[in-house]
């Protein structure tokens, strides 16, 4: 019997290694990526290619290996300039605004390209080196559109797919990228291409049959004589992990320490990464204006704002907190009172058990990005829901809004829009809380995270078998 293994590979491991007085320590990822698939990459023999999350000297690469090994980790080394101009620079100063629509926020800088053509061909050699027979590739995310393309190269029949986490923008906005060509042939060295959404899939159709010679025919593009299926997949979560976890003694301790700090007040949940995709900045506009056109909520109703740091080094991620510090600053001083904070704010990240009592403690989540591939927060808020109350306000640029349509959906960019929501939801009767939560955790429950894996591998299995009968 063939062993077969899937290699999971993405510039993230769910692990990240941080320094402390010459020792490494391992601590979880943060985001939707590491988050989701962390949980279920262990099966069998599979194993996971990326970058640990810090420069690593030479020297220790061997110890940093074997911890990792033990995990069923593989490290991808990048060198500071690396991190610099491939992670940064093209995934994050190039490609992350651009698929979010935000392009004026890019910097189409030549040695960015240079240095992702470097890395993606890095991370190929560590596939390779890791590679047997009868293997199942799995690639995933913006930060590696080549690297399909340039296993492809070598091996002409391996079995790759590929899952974009983030949305693919509208050809108008991606013909913009001065590499667009290749990059697409990069992504069309995969054999299945996924997306959380239609629209992207469509988008990336769209934007494949124009800037490649290929044949397009409803979702299946013939490309150098080998058929590459594009399709949505939308992303779930572990959703019985969330809700068991809300009965974990741990989990316990911090819902009371929460609820005994809380009393009588009301609280809305917020939690992302510092990202200008998330509308960090709008949120807290529509909390402003609320506490401004209804003073009768002061005292009443508090914000737990928590901002998990992320990219930090990159320019438009360190003015966005400059930012956010400002607005959070203002809001607290101008309508704070003796025994009364609006906003509690949090730089930091948090323990899976503490953010479990956070979100099956706050009566209202609101997640309002101006554009999001999926956004797990709201799905996890929604299963973490064990008494079936509780309300989300979503924006209708993320791409759960597709699926949770219970929720009360918002346009981002209507700070009035958000504020009014926030009245209805405080307004809203236990009986239309747990019709609209019940429903949308079906939902939740149903679609998780291990359908979604069955999903896009079963469909890969069929796209390979589907190219041998046609050849
Ligand atoms: N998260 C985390 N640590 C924290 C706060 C949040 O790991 O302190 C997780 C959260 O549980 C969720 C992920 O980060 O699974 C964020 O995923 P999402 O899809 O909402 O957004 P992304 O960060 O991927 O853009
Ligand atoms: C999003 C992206 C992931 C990324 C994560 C955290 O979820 O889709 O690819 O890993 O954000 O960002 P970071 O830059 O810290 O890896």
């Amino acid at each position: 019997i063939v062993n077969n293994k899937t290699i999971i590979i993405s510039n993230r491991l769910p692990i990240k290694l941080t320094e402390e007085n010459g020792e490494y320590k391992l601590s979880p990822s943060e985001g939707g990526l590491a988050t989701g698939l962390g949980s279920v990459y262990k099966q069998g023999n599979n194993i996971w290619i990326g970058w640990p999350g810090i420069e690593i000297p030479e020297e220790r690469h061997n110890e940093v290996r074997k911890k990792l090994a033990e995990l069923n980790l593989i490290p991808v080394f990048l060198t500071n300039e690396e991190i610099s101009l491939y992670y940064e620079g093209f995934s994050n100063e190039v490609l992350w605004p651009v698929f979010h629509y935000l392009v004026t926020y890019a910097n189409f800088d030549q040695i960015y390209w240079d240095y992702y053509k470097i890395v993606n061909e890095k991370f190929k050699e560590a596939v390779i080196a890791n590679l047997s027979a009868g293997d199942t590739i799995w690639i995933h995310d913006y930060q590696l559109l080549l690297l399909p393309g340039l296993i492809r190269s070598e091996l002409s029949q391996v079995t790759i797919g590929f899952f974009q986490h983030i949305p693919f923008p509208s050809f108008e906005i991606f013909r913009l990228i001065p590499w667009r060509e290749e990059l697409i042939v990069g992504m069309l060295g995969a054999d299945l291409l996924g997306f959380h959404t239609f629209d992207d899939a469509r988008h990336f159709l769209s934007a494949a049959s124009r800037l490649s010679s290929s044949n397009l025919s409803e979702n299946v593009l013939l490309y150098n004589d080998r058929q590459v299926v594009v399709e949505a997949f939308p992303m779930g979560i572990d959703s019985k992990k969330f809700e068991e976890l809300t009965k974990h003694e741990k989990v316990a301790k911090f819902t009371a320490s929460i609820k005994a700090s809380l009393k009588n007040i009301k609280t809305i949940l917020s939690i992302d990464r510092l990202d200008y995709s998330k509308g960090i900045l709008q949120r807290l506009q529509a909390f402003e204006l609320l506490l401004q056109l209804h003073p009768e909520y002061i005292g009443k109703l508090a914000l737990y704002m928590i901002v998990v740091p992320s990219r930090d080094t990159v320019p438009k991620y360190k003015e966005l907190k400059d930012q956010i510090d400002q607005l959070v600053g203002n809001i607290n001083a101008h309508f704070r009172t003796i025994n009364w904070v609006p906003v509690h704010y949090f730089y930091r990240s948090f323990s899976i058990e503490f953010l479990s009592a956070i979100y099956s403690s706050a009566d209202i989540c609101l997640v309002t990005p101006m554009r999001d591939g999926m956004n797990l927060v709201s799905k996890e808020y929604v299963a973490s829901r064990v008494h079936q109350d509780g309300v989300l306000i979503l924006s209708e640029m993320a791409g759960a809004s597709k699926e949770l349509n219970d929720a009360l959906i918002v346009n981002p960019n209507n700070i009035g829009d958000i504020m009014e929501a926030i009245v209805q939801a405080l307004n809203m009767s236990t009986e239309e809380q747990h019709i609209r939560m019940k429903s949308m955790q079906a939902i939740v429950a149903k679609f998780d995270i291990h359908l979604w894996v069955k999903n896009f591998m079963d469909k890969l299995k069929e796209v390979k078998m589907m190219q041998e009968s046609l050849h």
